[in-house]
């Protein structure tokens, strides 16, 4: 079996994993996540969003925080590169005020979901994302996709593999570097992983595909299995296996970033975290949310 040798992680606990928590997560427990993530070899943090407050009043507070990352963070940690979700226009520029250097914009592979997770069908987002991305290449800010929905959606049920490749293909045309593919309800396996990657992968490289695997039925490792033997590299996931969407009903955490580094530790593929740091983080945040930890790794090592 051929596996890639090194792997990227992109963690999305501040952002992804936040986002749906109810209880309001206050700047010091999200400036202490970020710090403690950025201390366990992690080169790639998704660490807020700049959409409507009223939609997601949990990342409101994502201008205050970048603020704290530019002065008191990335001047430790250089070598990370912090992004932020950013849905339109104004998203845009509130991060641009706030030195963001990479931003992520967020299709989805249904009409219905994507009416309800960002109000509009998914040609007028691609529409409103044009000026975005613009924007983005003359300011040098680098632009990541996300398509949601492609192994089932709430509202639709099953997806077609055609209805992600198209809008794969857009979000690449308007200039993203990669496509993170979410399953955002966490309900493929991977026998439907696989069907969708035989289809996307003779048109896209392997290159520009990243694996956003959300774990509702247990079955992300197994369909990050299947991408790594397909040959995707770059994997998105959240410490504890926090997260969901608010906007996805029954959507539960991402595939925890330690279970992924311990799966790609037993296959000696190079990731560059230390997983002792990554559980003591996971054990952190769980603690001030008051919630038990979602990552099995991390539970079966508590010290
Ligand atoms: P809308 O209501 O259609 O927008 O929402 P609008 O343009 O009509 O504006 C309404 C109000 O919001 C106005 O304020 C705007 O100024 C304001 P008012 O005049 O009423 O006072 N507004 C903003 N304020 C701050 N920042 C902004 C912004 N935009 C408008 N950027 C909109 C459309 C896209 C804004 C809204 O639907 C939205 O914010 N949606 C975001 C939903 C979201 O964050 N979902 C979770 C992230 S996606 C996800 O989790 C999936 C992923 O993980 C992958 C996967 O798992 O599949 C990425
Ligand atoms: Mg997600």
């Amino acid at each position: 079996m051929n596996y890639p040798k090194n792997v990227k992680i992109v963690e999305v606990g501040p952002r992804d994993g936040l986002q749906n928590e109810k209880i309001t997560v206050d700047l010091p427990t999200k400036i202490k996540l970020i710090h403690q993530l950025s201390e366990t070899g992690l080169l790639n943090i998704e660490a807020g969003s700049f959409v409507s407050p009223k939609w997601v009043p949990q990342m409101a507070n994502s201008d205050d925080l970048f603020q704290e990352i530019n002065q008191n963070i990335s001047p430790a940690f250089p070598q990370i590169q912090f992004s932020a979700l950013t849905p339109n226009e104004k998203g845009f520029d509130r991060a641009i005020e706030c030195g963001v250097k990479e931003v992520a914009i967020f299709a989805a592979a249904t009409e219905q979901f994507s009416q309800k997770n960002i109000n509009c069908s998914i040609s007028e987002s691609l529409e409103r994302f044009a000026p975005l991305a613009e924007k983005a290449q003359s300011a040098n800010v680098r632009i990541r996709g996300y398509v949601s929905c492609v192994l089932g959606c709430p509202y639709q049920g099953s997806v077609g593999t055609d209805e992600v490749l198209d809008v794969t293909k857009s979000l690449l045309d308007l200039g993203c570097y990669e496509v993170s593919l979410g399953d955002t309800i966490g309900i493929g396996t991977p026998g439907s992983t696989k069907d969708l990657l035989s289809a996307l992968l003779p048109v896209i490289p392997a290159e520009q595909i990243a694996l956003h695997m959300h774990d509702t039925y247990g079955q992300a490792l197994a369909n990050i299995l299947i991408g790594l033997q397909m040959g995707i590299s770059v994997i998105d996931s959240a410490v504890a296996g926090l997260g969901g969407c608010p906007y996805a009903k029954g959507a539960s955490g991402n595939v925890s970033t330690e279970d992924v580094v311990y799966l790609l530790n037993g296959l000696d593929i190079n990731h560059g975290l230390q997983l002792d740091k990554l559980i003591e983080t996971g054990n952190g945040i769980c603690a001030a949310l008051g919630r038990s930890n979602g990552s099995k790794v991390a539970r079966a090592m508590q010290p």
